[in-house]
């Protein structure tokens, strides 16, 4: 079977304990595995707005909002992909300075075009290894991101690093297991369809998208006052249409799966999706989606 994923890391999938053979995107050398070019698919800013992107620009402001953090300060937006949560800390912080980074150039490129030059900077880099220009912000956070680190331990411990004491540090994520009804229904559907599924369902490849292990990990990290919160957004799509042309298009984790199944399974996930979405009699789709946050401050001896 041919998947398209739109990460392109091995150790991203090992991580992830998924089985990288078994899911056709690699060439086996030796006992390395490596992705082939033919298969990777290259980062797609409108791919990923027309997909996720629409949701996440609606979802970051009240992240922001839940921070309260005071006007006029410093703020990194790691993983800053296409600039859903940098544009919603510009429009809603008052910060005095963004800077958003990012591994994509792709992506990088497009939030550089998208918001005010004054005010948002941007660098192509790795959560893991922070480019050393980058230092003693007051908010350092992370939006739909964490989850798809490899490292994603050494990448809060990063993000403390950057901060200055007393700064804050927070991220959010999709709650995959249950709140983010999009993807849930469609991976239902895909297991009633064909139990291998499960290996792709993101509920079950993140157990970090949880509150618990959220707050876990952020204690552990040596952050205090760490707080959860549940955050949720309406997702609601005109039609049938509009919910399913998106995950058709094949561009992103999800869609790549859809893209993947034989015509006539795909054609069986798309009916079997129209039976379980909630229609109202206009046609219209009302999901919500929910994500988790969490939040810390940096102490004066948090290395
Ligand atoms: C789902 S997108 C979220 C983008 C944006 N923050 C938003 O809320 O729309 C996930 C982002 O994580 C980025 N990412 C993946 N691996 C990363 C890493 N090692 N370091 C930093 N960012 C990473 C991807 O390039 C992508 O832009």
């Amino acid at each position: 079977m041919a998947f398209h994923i739109f990460k392109c890391s091995i150790e991203y999938y090992t991580n992830l304990n998924v089985d990288v053979e078994a899911i056709g995107v690699l060439e086996v050398t030796g006992k390395r595995t490596k992705m082939t070019n033919a298969t990777k698919q290259p980062d797609s800013a409108p791919g990923y707005d027309a997909f996720m992107g629409r949701w996440s620009r609606n979802l970051a402001p009240q992240f922001v909002a839940w921070l309260s953090v005071a006007p006029h300060r410093r703020w990194l937006d790691v993983g800053c992909g296409t600039g859903a949560l940098t544009a919603a800390i510009q429009y809603g912080a008052a910060p005095c300075e963004v800077w958003g980074v990012d591994p994509s150039a792709e992506y990088v490129k497009y939030a550089e075009a998208a918001l005010p030059k004054a005010h948002c900077r941007f660098l192509v880099g790795d959560a893991q290894a922070l480019p050393d220009r980058l230092e003693g912000f007051d908010a350092t956070v992370s939006g739909l991101a964490l989850n798809l680190i490899p490292d994603y331990t050494r990448a809060l411990a990063e993000m403390i690093r950057v901060t200055r004491p007393g700064g804050i540090v927070a991220v959010y994520v999709w709650d995959f297991a249950n709140g983010m009804l999009l993807l849930r229904l469609l991976w239902d559907a895909a297991t009633q369809l064909d139990a291998a599924a499960r290996t792709f369902d993101q509920g079950n490849l993140y157990p970090i998208c949880k509150p618990d292990p959220l707050r876990e990990l952020f204690i552990g990290a040596g952050l205090s006052a760490v707080e959860t919160q549940a955050l949720e957004i309406p997702m609601v799509f005109r039609d049938f249409d509009d919910y399913w042309r998106p995950l058709a298009a094949g561009l992103g984790y999800a869609p790549g799966y859809v893209a993947s199944l034989p015509p006539a399974q795909r054609q069986q996930l798309r009916e079997r999706l129209r039976t379980m979405l909630p229609t109202r009699d206009d046609g219209s789709i009302s999901l919500t989606a929910r994500a988790w946050a969490v939040r810390g401050l940096r102490g004066s001896r948090t290395a």
